[in-house]
């Protein structure tokens, strides 16, 4: 809490860990989408032009369902709260739910698309998730045109401008929480390589260590991402 209360331009780079109480499925370890599914077969720009109604059906389908109910939890509404009492700038998400946003963080970056919106592979058109309907797969655009989600597929690059900002608010932040990300997938984890080659205090929250715990970040808090924002806006209520 020391480190954040005097913070003013505090960043969050968040992963699935932050959305498992939201009831969406991580990528990685138990339960993870990728003990089901092979992701360069499932999540690849590839196999998604190769066998778009494939795709759809194996995982676009159950994601849109699991995200269409899924309601931000307290990790979530910790970092809106953080915003709103003028700590946090900025949330740089690696996650495609918009659960950020619903929350009430007015600055999310998608560094790898969102799910809220689908686009058509032909005319560039986007139609907003909840509006498709995926009783026949794969959903089709007024042109024909096969849709797919706005989100980055494994092959594909990161949306420049994402790149860019992120990159930015790393370099320029006091703070960076690193929040449920495993940390393993380039280049969302080099952010807090850059915040720390820039001088800020990079701290983690997981009930893991990762690959950045005692090498980039200053320290791990372990422990679910709700449980832990809720005792850190509590900390921080409290001394205003
Ligand atoms: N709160 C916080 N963190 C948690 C929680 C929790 N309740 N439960 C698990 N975690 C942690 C795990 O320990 C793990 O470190 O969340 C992390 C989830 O890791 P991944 O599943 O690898 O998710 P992420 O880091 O977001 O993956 C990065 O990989 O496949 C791609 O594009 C996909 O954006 C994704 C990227």
């Amino acid at each position: 809490m020391n480190d954040l209360a005097p913070a003013r331009q505090a960043v969050a780079l968040t992963g699935a860990g932050i959305s498992i109480d939201s009831g969406i499925p991580p990528f990685r370890g138990k339960g993870g989408l990728w003990e089901r599914f092979d992701p360069m077969e499932i999540a690849h720009i590839d196999s998604f032009m190769r066998n778009p109604a494939m795709v759809w059906k194996v995982l676009v389908k159950d994601l849109k369902d699991i995200i269409d109910r899924a309601r931000p939890n307290d990790g979530h509404k910790g970092l809106a709260r953080l915003e709103q009492l003028g700590i946090l700038k900025s949330v740089i998400t690696q996650n495609i739910d918009g659960l950020h946003q619903m929350a009430g963080n007015t600055d999310v970056i998608e560094f790898h698309g969102t799910f809220a919106w689908q686009r058509c592979i032909q005319c560039e058109r986007r139609i907003e998730t909840s509006w498709v309907d995926a009783s026949e797969l794969p959903p089709r655009c007024t042109c024909g045109g096969i849709l797919r989600p706005d989100a980055v597929f494994f092959g594909e690059m990161i949306p420049p401008a994402a790149l860019w900002r992120s990159q930015e608010m790393a370099s320029h932040c006091d703070v960076m929480l690193v929040v449920g990300t495993s940390a393993v997938v380039q280049p969302a984890a080099s952010m807090p390589i850059i915040a720390r080659q820039s001088g800020a205090v990079v701290i983690e929250i997981n009930p893991e260590p990762t690959p950045l715990t005692g090498v980039i970040s200053s320290y791990l808090i372990r422990g679910k991402a709700g449980d832990v924002m809720n005792r850190i806006v509590s900390a921080l209520e409290i001394k205003r």
